[in-house]
């Protein structure tokens, strides 16, 4: 069984079928309008959500099937303490396929350890958002034709926004891309996915200060909102909430063929007169994430046909056990009795399997 829990799951060249399928999907929509029929999706969906848990409503309807499941925690059986395990079993006698949304990060992978039917990361806490990231590359790949040489900023909370952390990830696996970190120092991209994703891929990564000092260079601007949601203290949300917004102004010396993305919901980072600009991509790019989850959705259950479960091992082979504990109090394994996996790094280190913090040996 595969399931999309990060983006790494994927191979690129899986990933470049995915998107030819959803540029397959937007060039005969009919073609693929029962490919689903008699299929379930279930959305179970912990933590607030509209685009993304609406965009796989709509694209599992286009494709033929129904939907079934919960946008509020508060309304399934979790109240009563029923753990991510138990959940997914159940959902598994009703749904083909799991669109799966958690505040704690790593939930989604305890999901396919359990699961019968394929499961889709959703977005986890802090950590991850494949999803987002297939509907950035579809979206990168048709506003600029290409997926690698491609100079991009990423402006914002690059602490928090898990949706910059997996497009890093999945752009990092293509020639020629260079990276520009736009944010205030305590909302700095995680050390990691600079050493062991930028610099492993020889991605070449810098740090500025200000938009304005790269802007002439950029191929793609990705402005995200700073994740109120995700700080413990209040008073250094207010202090850095308003760290970089984007104006006509400051978009002055931009290429005239740079573009805007924003996984959405903005706030107040781009400014409302933005959004008439050629340039800003943000609101087709909803539109792409549509049609790239129709073709994820498509091809996991393609998958599941040709590999049932009980030919895949359940937990990955680059995986070990062991007895330390993970220090990120938002992970998963510090919140439910999951198996304590590790994944080792070049260092010598070792990696929370879950929500790939450092943990201490
Ligand atoms: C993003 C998310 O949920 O991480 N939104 C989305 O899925 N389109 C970005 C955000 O919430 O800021």
């Amino acid at each position: 069984m595969r399931h999309l829990i990060d983006t790494t799951d994927i191979s690129v060249e899986e990933v470049d079928k995915i998107i030819s399928t959803a540029l397959d999907i937007i060039a005969d929509r009919k073609k693929y309008s029962e490919v689903c029929r008699g299929k379930k999706l279930a959305t179970l969906f912990y933590e607030p959500s509209t685009r993304t848990r609406l965009s796989f409503t709509s694209a599992m309807m286009e494709l033929g099937g129904s939907v079934l499941g919960f946008s509020d925690a508060a309304s399934s059986s979790v109240s009563k303490g029923e753990t991510v395990a138990d959940t997914v079993r159940v959902i598994g006698c009703f749904a083909d396929i799991i669109a799966m949304r958690h505040s704690k990060e790593g939930a989604p992978l305890v999901a396919s350890q359990y699961s019968e039917v394929p499961i889709i990361n959703a977005g986890d806490g802090s950590h991850a958002h494949p999803t987002q990231t297939l509907t950035d590359l579809l979206t990168i790949r048709r506003e600029k034709g290409r997926l690698n040489n491609l100079t991009i900023g990423f402006c914002g909370d690059l602490k928090f926004g898990r949706t910059v952390h997996s497009l890093i990830k999945a752009l990092s696996r293509y020639e020629g891309i260079n990276v520009v970190l736009i944010a205030p120092e305590e909302l700095r991209l995680p050390s990691y996915i600079r050493r062991e994703v930028c610099d492993k891929n020889h991605v070449p990564t810098r740090e500025v200060a200000t938009m304005e000092e790269v802007m002439p260079e950029l191929d793609i601007l990705y402005m995200t909102r700073v994740q109120k949601e995700r700080f413990l203290d209040e008073e250094e949300f207010e202090r850095l909430k308003d760290s970089f917004i984007l104006n006509p102004e400051r978009l002055r010396n931009a290429k005239k063929d740079m573009i805007i993305l924003h996984p959405l919901p903005r706030v107040n980072e781009i400014t409302r007169e933005v959004d008439n600009d050629p340039r800003a991509a943000y609101f087709r790019q909803v539109e792409n994430g549509k049609f790239v989850r129709m073709a994820l959705i498509y091809t996991l259950l393609e998958w599941a046909k040709e590999r049932p479960t009980s030919q895949t091992p359940r937990i990955a082979d680059d995986l070990v056990r062991g007895e330390m504990r993970c220090g990120n109090r938002q992970c998963i394994s510090n919140c439910e009795d999951v198996d304590r996996l590790f994944r080792p790094t070049e260092t010598g280190d070792y990696r929370c399997a879950y929500c790939e913090s450092k943990v201490k040996q």
